[in-house]
């Protein structure tokens, strides 16, 4: 039995991928696995924390102890993230939610025609869950993001943290195997008070116990 520092707590964690339909049959989707977000949620239910996990698409047992709230698309997601931080305590936005999404559904499914060019899939924005959060946030409520990036890793995230108005951003390095679907991450946590604490390569688990000793930091007593 470890630290109980978020008993009495609710948080909210989001893990996954969005999927977008584009028809009955196919989705515009990525490659989250969901298991950090899992680790997240795993770990703040071992100290003591009352959990909500917003799950999109994730193929992982639910966590034994916390309350899984399974959604598709990121306007679901958005619907029960924002209904589940009312009385939240922090919320960590570990998901992967699709920037875009195609702008018509197409109710049945869109068939080839032989000969014919296939027509283009235009696309339209996502609200942004994590800026909305951070925006309308009641007081004390620690607001947590991540960000995947490719290059430019500390900049961007910089760069990020500032506009989604986030309290922390977990800047994690990807490329085709660096995190997705592993069970080992590296990461930088940049603190909006100007902090930044990495966080060498290990167990998604020891990355999300750094991410609650920060939160925990942060929250009012
Ligand atoms: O802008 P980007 O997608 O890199 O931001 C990543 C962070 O923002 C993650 O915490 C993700 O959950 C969140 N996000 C969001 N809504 C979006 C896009 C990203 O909440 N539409």
């Amino acid at each position: 039995q470890g630290v109980r520092d978020l008993a009495g707590r609710h948080v909210v964690v989001s893990a996954g991928g969005t999927r977008e339909a584009i028809d009955p049959v196919r989705f515009i989707g990525n490659r989250s696995s969901g298991m950090q977000g899992y680790a997240l949620a795993r770990t703040a239910v071992a100290r003591g924390a009352r959990v909500t996990l917003v799950s999109a698409n994730v193929a992982l047992p639910d966590p034994a102890g916390a309350q899984v709230v399974p959604v598709g698309s990121a306007e679901e997601m958005r619907k029960a993230v924002l209904e589940a931080v009312q009385d939240a305590d922090a919320v960590v936005m570990a998901a992967a939610v699709a920037d875009f999404r195609p702008a018509g559904y197409q109710g049945s499914k869109i068939k080839k025609t032989p000969g014919a060019e296939p027509e283009p899939i235009a696309l339209a924005k996502n609200p942004d869950i994590l800026a909305e959060l951070a925006a309308d946030r009641p007081p004390g409520q620690v607001v947590v993001g991540f960000a995947a990036e490719t290059d430019d890793v500390l900049a961007n995230g910089r760069e990020k943290l500032a506009r989604k108005g986030c309290d922390l951003l977990v800047v994690n390095q990807v490329g085709e195997d660096l995190t997705f679907g592993r069970p080992d991450n590296a990461a930088v946590v940049l603190g909006a008070d100007g902090t930044s604490t990495e966080v060498p390569r290990g167990a998604k688990e020891a990355l999300a116990e750094v991410v609650w000793d920060l939160i925990a930091a942060r929250l009012p007593d």
